[in-house]
């Protein structure tokens, strides 16, 4: 339904069959476009992010879908039926001078490389028009019924990752997919992320007995790591390497020696 930087899509399948064969309630309290929460399609789940206009867009799915359709079809007419690179500057401009969700939505599906950029100041939306055509209004609404089927089971909310992780309590599965190059602060815009506080909140969750998963890596070809970030020693059991189609399990090693080859692979830690 939406288009976000570093969006799990191809690897969500995988990731979920890592997760726990059973557990209770689902959090993933780095929302973003929930492409790994829209494949699990949990009974139960907390879905949160800290950046306010992207939940609001998420809870109009489920407060009323139909407008969510409406703010899509309205803004693709304007766009269609004029000036394509006029009409997305003054989408992007009401939206930089009043972040809101309807617009974020529209400029998330229309923007080039569907990649929203923000600064990092002042959250300023600086993403040129895209060249490619956003997907028609009928598309886009089949696209609001299959993901309001897929994400029934979860609540939105507006919270910073700490206070989601807290609230989960024993038997619970957390999913964390934060946003960990240094790069991507500016991506996300002026939100504070310290990689040091989540495996904290990581360590807390695990004592507790929640289960937690973690992104770490983004893509990356393997033998030639992106990022290279401490891990505190014992706090995972598990290092799995997602690939878009086949993956490669083994133990968690410290220092962790790299998979050989060049495989395009996605890199997830488990506490269990
Ligand atoms: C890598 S993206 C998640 C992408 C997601 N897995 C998907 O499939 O689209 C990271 C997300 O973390 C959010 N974020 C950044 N800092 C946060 C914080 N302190 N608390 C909660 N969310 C935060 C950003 O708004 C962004 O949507």
């Amino acid at each position: 339904m939406l288009k976000w930087v570093g969006s799990k899509q191809r690897f969500a399948h995988e990731i979920v069959s890592f997760f726990p064969a059973r557990f209770e309630r689902y959090f993933e309290p780095f929302l973003g476009s929930g492409a790994v929460l829209g494949t699990l399609a949990p009974a139960r789940a907390v879905a949160s992010d800290a950046f306010q206009p992207l939940m609001e867009i998420w809870q109009t799915l489920h407060a009323d879908a139909e407008m969510l359709k409406r703010w899509y079809k309205d803004r693709w007419h304007t766009f269609a039926n004029g000036d394509k690179v006029e009409a997305y500057e003054r989408i992007k401009a009401r939206y930089n001078d009043a972040a809101n969700a309807a617009d974020l939505l529209f400029l998330c599906r229309s923007c080039y490389g569907g990649v929203v950029r923000f600064r990092m100041a002042d959250g300023f939306m600086s993403t040129p028009c895209g060249a490619h055509s956003p997907i028609s209004p009928a598309a886009f609404s089949k696209r609001v019924d299959d993901w309001h089927r897929r994400t029934k089971g979860a609540e939105f909310c507006v919270m910073d990752y700490t206070e989601a992780m807290k609230a989960a309590r024993r038997g619970d599965l957390v999913y964390c997919d934060p946003p960990y190059k240094e790069t991507q602060s500016i991506l996300y815009g002026a939100q504070r992320f310290r990689l040091e506080e989540l495996f904290e909140a990581i360590a807390q969750c695990k004592a507790r007995g929640v289960f937690v998963a973690l992104s770490i890596d983004g893509t990356k070809r393997s033998g030639n790591r992106v990022c290279n970030v401490r891990i505190p020693p014992r706090l995972f059991e598990r290092e799995v390497f997602v690939t878009c189609g086949r993956s490669m399990l083994r133990r968690f090693q410290m220092g962790g020696k790299t998979l050989e080859g060049e495989v395009v692979a996605d890199r997830l830690l488990l506490t269990y």
